[in-house]
């Protein structure tokens, strides 16, 4: 018999790593593994080779992770989520960075109300725009007479438009898409009191967020991959186009691209000085399948079987904790520990409950656990109030969770 890292054995002794150091706690929970969290980082450290990385704080979602991560040489600064989140992570009790990019647009007035009325956070906080509307916005909450600068970020168009723009690969994000485009709105920024540009941030979600090697899938592969090599040639030279225009107009303090899945291809842009990567941490299902990394999974979470419908089948908790995205089956999460569960296509991931069949349910009983990796990373945070923090075989915190913390950014 076989006892490679995918051998019956060792998923055995990975499920009763988890069993044995979680059974005094009751189901539903999720487990950080600190080993594979740490390798994790240590492996986007060596694929940024000195890019500082910014933390894409969606995909971590625990204040005690960020600083954790953080607290690594290579790491820098948070590309958060929501505008309240940035002000929670700078200020409050313990900031999490003194540097907190918000990766979106904010519209939430009473954050920029706070935003506005507060130097230092002023100076900690960097927002997102794309067009001047979003500038009027903040100006209609805080006229630029009564507040400090603001820093603002350029949101720059990193999908690929071929066939004369017809024909759109990449998210739907920002309308600004050439340098042309992008030197228009940084004159427009900096002609704007109350303003500051500090930074260009382009992400190419096609390229960072696609994996290129799926499991099963080789043709999918292979256009996956011919798709990212060009989306790849023609935003890396657009990038430096757009940069340099910008620069043109005002020194940048820095130019964010990349995600998890294109770190090393990123960073070799001359133009990019730092990238973001969040995912690659925990390492969910969404973020196996490709070829520059194999992360390891790092966040696993438990739902007690609680009956046997009939032989051969068990119902699990819970269970359905579904990710964001294109609704499909890869948004469900993945039994993992027994080896050889399957869900039902008829029932998916449940909202109370979750039938599972397979050779996996051989030995399962009510009071027994199953073991599942999320599609998504940071999701998983919002199920549970902790994560509790396994150390070789031992749990040696329980890390709250933004949810723990009482806190939800949408
Ligand atoms: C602006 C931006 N940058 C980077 C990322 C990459 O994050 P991750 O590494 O978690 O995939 C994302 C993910 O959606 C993003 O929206």
């Amino acid at each position: 018999m076989t006892s490679g890292p995918s051998s019956p054995s060792a998923t055995d002794a990975r499920r009763d790593r988890l069993d044995r150091a979680t059974a005094h706690l009751d189901p539903p929970l999720a487990v950080l593994d600190l080993d594979a969290l740490d390798a994790n980082a240590d492996d986007l450290l060596r694929r940024a080779a000195g890019t500082p990385i910014r933390v894409a704080s969606k995909s971590v979602r625990s204040r005690a992770v960020l600083r954790r991560v953080l607290a690594r040489p290579g790491f820098a600064g948070v590309l958060a989520y929501s505008l309240a989140e940035a002000l929670w992570l700078t200020g409050g009790d313990g900031p999490v960075t003194d540097d907190a990019v918000v990766g979106y647009p904010s519209v939430d007035r009473a954050a920029l109300r706070a935003l506005a009325g507060d130097e230092s956070a002023a100076a900690r906080v960097t927002l997102m725009i794309d067009s001047p509307e979003q500038l009027d916005l903040v100006d209609a909450v805080v006229p630029p007479g009564r507040r400090t600068a603001l820093r603002v970020c350029l949101d720059v168009d990193a999908s690929l438009r071929v066939a004369g723009g017809r024909v759109h690969v990449g998210v739907r994000r920002s309308p600004v898409h050439s340098a042309a485009d992008a030197a228009a709105l940084a004159r427009t920024v900096v002609a704007r009191p109350g303003f500051d540009l500090v930074g260009v941030m382009a992400y190419e979600a096609q390229i960072a967020g696609v994996p290129d090697a799926p499991a099963g899938r080789p043709l999918r592969g292979l256009a996956v991959r011919r798709m990212q090599s060009f989306s790849g040639r023609e935003l890396a030279a657009r990038r430096a186009e757009v940069v340099a225009a910008v620069r043109a107009v005002a020194p940048l303090e820095f130019v964010n691209g990349g995600g998890t899945g294109s770190v090393d291809r990123t960073r070799v842009e001359e133009a990019v000085t730092e990238v973001a990567a969040g995912s690659g941490l925990y390492s969910p299902v969404l973020f196996d399948g490709y070829r520059s990394f194999a992360a390891r999974p790092a966040t696993f979470f438990a739902v007690p079987v609680t009956r046997v419908p009939a032989p051969g089948l068990v119902t699990v908790a819970g269970g359905g904790w579904v990710a964001s995205g294109p609704p499909g089956v890869d948004r469900l999460p993945e039994p993992t520990y027994p080896a050889g569960l399957r869900r039902l296509p008829a029932e998916g991931a449940g909202e109370v409950q979750t039938p599972l069949r397979g050779p996996g349910t051989a030995g399962l009983g009510a009071g027994d656990r199953v073991w599942f990796r999320h599609a998504k990373a940071g999701e998983v945070c919002e199920h549970v109030d902790v994560l509790h923090a396994l150390d070789g075989d031992v749990l040696v915190a329980a890390l709250p969770t933004y949810r723990g913390e009482r806190k939800a950014f949408g």
